[in-house]
């Protein structure tokens, strides 16, 4: 079965590639097709899920996978949310993102710095699929006051895993996909993609 995996994030790439490595999928990147990105217009993470992989999927004519994710903080109101990517502004990097939400909460105590990643996973069979296949996964922490660790991407560096007592920067790929919102969500999917009917 070959599949495509629609998301031109090279660190969600290799999480999923790794994630989907021993699923008998054949999983291929979007950007071996010069797919162009569909504009993020929902105004929620499992519309915005289901816009890139009906885009990647009408493109190829691939089967396809896409993820929309991100970073609610209690102490936001649940942003940057479906923001995540553009929080301090269109074009702005994982460093930019990461200063502005240290700015944003300065001061704030540890007790009050509860966040958690969510994740939609979503499977279209074809671009006019009318039943695709939508999974979840959240993953709860805390926002530390200052970046650790060099793994991951995005605000992996300031994201508390509360049962390590470590960043998820400091964790390795296996155990970060065994813990995240992202694995939780693919490993649902790939159950259900993979279950034998009847
Ligand atoms: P998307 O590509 O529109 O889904 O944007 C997701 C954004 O949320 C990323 O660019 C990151 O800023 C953030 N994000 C999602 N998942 C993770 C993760 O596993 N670690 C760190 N940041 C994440």
């Amino acid at each position: 079965m070959k599949v495509l995996l629609a998301t031109s994030n090279p660190g969600k790439l290799r999480e999923l590639q790794a994630l989907l490595a021993d699923s008998g999928i054949q999983v291929l990147p979007q950007t071996a097709f010069q797919v162009r990105e569909a504009p993020e217009t929902g105004l929620s993470f499992v519309e915005n899920a289901l816009l890139k992989a009906r885009n990647a999927a009408r493109q190829t004519g691939l089967p396809s996978i896409a993820d929309d994710s991100g970073l609610e903080v209690d102490a936001l109101h649940g942003a940057p949310g479906i923001y995540s990517a553009r929080y301090a502004g269109p074009g702005a990097s994982d460093a930019d993102n990461i200063n502005k939400l240290l700015r944003d909460l300065q001061y704030l105590p540890m007790e009050k710095r509860t966040a958690r990643f969510r994740c939609s996973m979503t499977y279209l069979r074809d671009a006019a699929d009318a039943a695709p296949l939508i999974c979840e996964g959240v993953w709860e922490g805390r926002i530390l006051e200052a970046p650790r660790g060099k793994n991951g991407f995005g605000y992996d560096p300031v994201f508390l895993v509360p049962e390590r007592q470590c960043s998820s920067a400091e964790l390795g790929p296996t155990d970060k996909n065994r813990l995240s919102h992202r694995g939780q969500a693919l490993r649902k999917l790939v159950a259900q993609l993979t279950a034998v009917p009847g």
